[in-house]
């Protein structure tokens, strides 16, 4: 997410600017920028692509920027890959309006469309600017208020912003608006903070506003007024902050993993909102059209990990509904063994940092074998997205903790939307199953909401799983997929050895493991493999097995087998990863927790393998 400061006050702005910024360096950013203006002096605006150092050298330390108003922005790139003229602040170009925003402006096409048609032109490929611009345009248009314009402003936009403005007119004054990225305002004596996390201004003040959706702030020195989006003045109590920098950081989560489980209805729902428009699937985006998805014959896809276990979702998936062969392959191998491939296939490269060696290894190998590759990947303008023919970005925003889990469900259902227009266009699904489909992909984010509020009860399981020294994962088609992720969680984090299996192999040899107390968790979101699975789980059980299944609600009898049941919402099976995922992402997480280990920095891993 792109982190947002501002300050209003006595002291010099810029200085007080860096230093917030580096408390939200941990928000992931690849450029930032600041504008500072000194009494009704010009808004002056410097910004660098990379580290804020780059920023600060470039300001002598913010020593440069005089004036004691200012905002200042660290950019995590979703629309326009990272560099310096993409980087915020962004301004009119006559310089009335100059802000910054954190979010994913939804209809800004549209918007851009609008405001050319108004005479106004475009020097970057970001949302943003559209916003700024947007912005300026009703100002003009309107009464030459702030508020109005921005009131106006937020009723024509449709996506997730939080702004910070300066208007040339109003100095030393910060004009602010909020719809689902938090932004927060701190006082002080004769001065106000402006923030979009905790930690940029626990230095300065506990005392804090949390700004509502559509709602606006106007800083003014120590003076702050809040207005509703009607423009009418709102009254907001002060709320006093008693976390320490480090918690604050994990916005009061204990960990960035824990932080991150609870972000994945974001994380899917913005990485849906980029590709669902008016109840269809548009991956103009992504730069695929209709007619070359049609061409394609075969799909391979390569990753490693966890993104490897997406596409062993995503096969189920795609060959079920659009009927193409498809084929999944670990990067380390496909990129040695040189692999039988049709050049009139598709490439599907997935990856979360972008940058995974072997990944980016396999993704050369099959454009030097004349395939078309697609990434899905998370860092805008990374290795992979670069050097990729077409690009999904998922929008799960910055993942700290090693052991992904927003990005990994983020993955899931930028696969899903592919399949599901694949198999449209080839007419492999009609308009009605087409409909369905993407009605139930939107329901998601809420269904997993539903299932993190059972967490408590899988911290009490997960809890008296510690001591346990081997742990199976099982299911059949989509399920064993899903096992493949549960068990690579519980290895990663947790550190106790734990396989997957396919449940129908376990008999060729892997249920010779099963002794009395050992865990198997069988994944049961597959209906028309459920009672196979089931009676897989019962032979392990009458070895000595101890049973938790994850099953889709209303197959309440499964707690008559199970030890233990986790019931996630019903869902069509195409889709169930996505929730199963969630409750053997929290099972990990407390398993750990339990044996007191560094959940977001695991033994012997790192976040991005960058070499082989
Ligand atoms: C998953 O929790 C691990 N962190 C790891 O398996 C990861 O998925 C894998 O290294 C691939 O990383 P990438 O998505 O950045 O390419």
């Amino acid at each position: 997410m792109c982190g947002i400061v501002g300050y209003s006050g006595l002291k010099q702005a810029a200085p007080i600017l860096l230093d917030g910024l580096a408390r939200l360096e941990y928000r992931g950013y690849d450029s930032a920028g600041i504008a500072v203006r000194d009494g009704d002096g010009e808004i002056k605006v410097v910004k660098a692509k990379g580290r804020l150092a780059v920023l600060a050298e470039k300001t002598d330390s913010g020593k440069a920027l005089l004036g004691r108003c200012g905002v200042g922005h660290t950019r995590w790139a979703t629309h326009g890959a990272p560099s310096e003229i993409n980087a915020h602040p962004h301004h009119s170009d006559d310089g009335n309006v100059v802000g910054i925003h954190n979010g994913i402006i939804e209809n800004y096409k549209e918007l851009k469309e609008l405001l050319e048609k108004n005479g106004y032109s475009f020097y970057s490929s970001t949302d943003t600017e559209v916003a700024i611009k947007l912005i300026d345009y009703y100002y003009k248009k309107g009464s030459g208020s702030p508020i109005d314009a921005l009131t106006r402003a937020m009723t024509r936009i449709t996506g997730s912003y939080s702004f910070a403005i300066l208007f040339k007119d109003f100095p030393d004054e910060i004009f602010a608006a909020r719809k689902d990225s938090p932004l927060i305002v701190g006082v002080g004596d004769d001065e106000s903070f402006l923030a979009s996390d905790v930690p940029a201004i626990l230095k300065y003040t506990r005392s804090v506003y949390y700004i509502g959706n559509y709602e606006i702030a106007h800083l003014s020195g120590g003076k702050v007024d809040f207005y509703n989006i009607d423009g009418e003045r709102i009254e907001k109590e002060p709320s006093e902050i008693s976390w320490d920098a480090a918690t604050a950081e994990k916005a009061g989560y204990e960990h960035f993993m824990i932080k991150e489980i609870h972000e994945q209805p974001e994380a899917v729902k913005n990485t849906l909102s980029s590709v669902i428009h008016d109840g269809k699937i548009d991956l103009s985006s992504v730069g695929i059209t209709d007619e070359e998805l049609k061409s394609i014959s075969t799909i391979y896809i390569v990753a490693c990990g966890s993104a490897y276990h997406v596409g062993a979702v995503m096969q189920y998936v795609i060959e079920d509904l659009a009927g193409i062969p498809v084929r999944v392959e670990l990067a380390s191998e496909f990129r040695y063994r040189k692999p039988v491939l049709d050049k009139s296939g598709l490439c599907i490269i997935i990856s979360q940092s972008g940058e995974t060696a072997d990944s980016l290894a396999a993704l050369r190998e099959a454009k030097s074998r004349g395939l078309r590759t697609l990434a899905i990947v998370n860092v805008v303008g990374s290795s992979i997205a670069r050097e990729a023919d077409n690009v999904f970005y998922t929008l799960a925003g910055p993942e700290i903790a090693v052991a992904t889990t927003k990005a990994y469900s983020a993955q899931l259902v930028a696969g899903y939307t592919f399949a599901v227009q694949l198999a449209y266009v080839l007419g492999r699904i009609d308009e009605t199953k087409y409909e369905d489909l993407i009605a139930e992909l939107l329901t998601l984010p809420e269904k997993i909401e539903t299932i993190l509020e059972d967490k408590e009860r899988l911290q009490w399981f997960a809890a008296k799983q510690s001591s346990s020294t081997d742990i199976f994962f099982i299911g059949r088609g989509i399920d064993y997929a899903i096992s493949l992720e549960g068990s690579l969680k519980m290895k990663e984090i947790s550190y106790i050895h734990s396989e997957s299996y396919a449940a129908g192999e376990l008999k060729h040899g892997a249920i010779s493991l099963i002794e009395d107390g050992t865990l198997v968790v069988g994944c049961l979101t597959q209906s028309e493999l459920y009672e196979k699975t089931v009676s897989n789980m019962v032979e392990c059980q009458s070895r000595g097995a101890y049973l938790m299944a994850v099953t889709t609600a209303g197959n309440y009898n499964t707690e008559d087998i199970a030890d233990f049941t986790v019931y996630i919402p019903e869902t069509d099976s195409h889709f169930a990863a996505s929730l199963a995922v969630v409750p053997l992402q929290l099972m990990s997480y407390y398993v750990s927790l339990a044996k007191g280990l560094d959940v977001d920095k695991p033994r012997n891993l790192a976040k991005s393998v960058t070499v082989e």
